[in-house]
């Protein structure tokens, strides 16, 4: 038994089947003390965002499905939540199981996403497919705007159409029917992660054959995919622009381990770039990073890899620079407030563009709060580097805006404190832990070590 502490939130109700709550820091700020440089192993856990369209692919069965190497992070905490709210029975692994969860929807009592859930975690719309297929209905509640951009659902809904559903919007919300969809041939507009997840989710049951093309190349989409297949879907080409998939009639439960996070991967191995440390990144798969490295290569950081990690030495010599965010194989959108903070402390003017999102420069103004030079001009952001970064009172806006506040931080000379951390928790596992562990100097404000067993 752990005792409740009124500094920590509880975000978790008991759990049914072993009694345990999931207590997550509620307190909202880092402190860290930059100057040291980041040396030892630090371990990457499962990627966030294939755990989540795993969790949403276990509505398509009424068998358990168990996911290994989970994430322990809140959009994690928030899926479960909607799987509890549809009436699913979710048993949370502990112990040296901690990073387990087995997931079974015998019965969806509600199939339904809430408001109140989707509007702290837009991935909630992963359910909407899989709802559809399996229940025939789905009533999912639209996206609220977002801090880096628009980011409607128009795709998703279109696609759903082409396979039949009928879809209607009022109060807020996607009513979604569909007797049986059919499979049919797609072509995606744009490329879209999520919505190449969720048409590949509901076609697995959809009746005959359907192809989807323009698809997301996405390493999580492949990983969905490979989870399918395991519950008996006839899914092909899956990591390609064009899927294929033959519907079956009915899904079965399987087990399966969640890849690696390899953005969480990549922001740790710009903090060793960054700090002029030497870290070994381990637990990752290298092979999902062959962007960022080319990228590294050129700013002048040396990177070994093996078959499952990274070895990334610093230098005080780094260059700038230019780069551009783009789908999978390009590089992440997911990366670029981190880069971002590299390219600071880069000899030089880096032009960094963004491609995929029409507004996620947030993170730029509170760099420049902290000595930063940047210059944003619509999608791009001018950075003059090699300037001293000073510590500061910062707000972090979004998950990875948050991530390269961190970055900075680290480097930066003497202390800075980073605001509404609560972004940080919803894909980043232990991050001050993990940091701690090589080296930095972050702590929690009025921290106190959550127990976890
Ligand atoms: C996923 C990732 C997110 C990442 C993003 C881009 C998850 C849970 N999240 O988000 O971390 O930053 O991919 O790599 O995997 N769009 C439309 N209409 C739609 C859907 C998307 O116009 O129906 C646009 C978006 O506004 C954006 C672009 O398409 O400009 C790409 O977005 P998308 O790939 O869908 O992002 P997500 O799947 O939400």
């Amino acid at each position: 038994m752990f005792s409740v502490q009124s500094k920590f939130l509880l975000t978790g109700r008991i759990n049914r089947n072993i009694g345990r709550r999931l207590v997550l820091p509620a307190m909202d700020k880092f402190v860290i003390r930059g100057g040291n440089p980041l040396l030892g192993t630090v371990r990457i856990s499962g990627a966030k965002n294939a755990a989540l369209p795993a969790m949403a692919a276990a509505l398509l069965t009424d068998e358990a499905v168990i996911l290994e190497n989970i994430p322990q992070v809140r959009d994690i905490e928030t899926t479960r939540k909607l799987l509890l709210a549809m009436g699913a029975e979710v048993e949370l692994g502990y112990g040296r199981a901690q990073h387990r969860t087995t997931i079974c929807c015998r019965q969806l009592s509600a199939p339904e996403a809430s408001y109140e859930l989707v509007k702290t975690m837009r991935a909630s719309t992963l359910v909407l497919g899989p709802l559809l297929a399996r229940c025939g209905r789905a009533r999912v509640s639209l996206p609220v705007g977002c801090a880096i951009g628009a980011r409607p659902i128009d795709l998703h809904i279109q696609c759903l159409e082409k396979l039949g559903a009928k879809i209607s919007q009022e109060h807020g919300y996607v009513e979604a029917s569909a007797k049986r969809l059919k499979g049919a041939e797609i072509v995606f507009d744009k490329i879209t992660v999520t919505g190449t997840e969720d048409l590949l989710m509901a076609s697995t049951l959809a009746e005959g054959e359907t192809v989807l093309e323009n698809c997301a190349r996405e390493p999580e989409v492949a990983d969905l995919a490979s989870l399918l297949n395991k519950m008996g879907a006839r899914v092909e080409g899956a990591g390609s622009s064009t899927i294929r998939i033959l519907g079956v009639d009915k899904l079965r439960g399987a087990k399966h381990r969640i890849i690696p996070d390899r953005i969480e991967a990549a922001t740790f191995i710009i903090a060793g770039a960054l700090t002029d440390g030497d870290l070994n990144v381990s637990g990752c798969e290298p092979s999902h990073l062959a962007a960022l490295f080319e990228k590294l290569h050129a700013v002048g950081v040396k990177i070994k890899t093996l078959s499952d990690s990274v070895r990334v030495e610093g230098s005080r010599e780094l260059k700038a620079a230019d780069m551009i965010t783009e789908e999978y194989p390009g590089f992440p959108t997911d990366l670029q407030a981190q880069y971002m903070a590299l390219a600071t402390q880069a000899e030089g003017t880096s032009v960094i563009t963004e491609n995929i999102f029409e507004n996620r420069f947030m993170h730029a103004l509170e760099l420049v709060r902290m000595g930063g030079n940047i210059r944003i001009e619509g999608r791009r952001a001018v950075v003059r580097g090699k300037t001293t970064m000073s510590g500061a009172a910062v707000l972090a806006s979004d998950l990875r805006a948050s991530a390269s506040l961190v970055l900075a931080a680290l480097v930066a000379e003497g202390e800075t404190i980073i605001d509404r951390v609560y972004h940080i928790d919803r894909g980043y596992e232990n991050i001050e832990e993990k940091l701690r562990g090589v080296g930095a100097q972050i702590r929690r404000l009025g921290e106190i070590l959550p127990k976890r067993h």
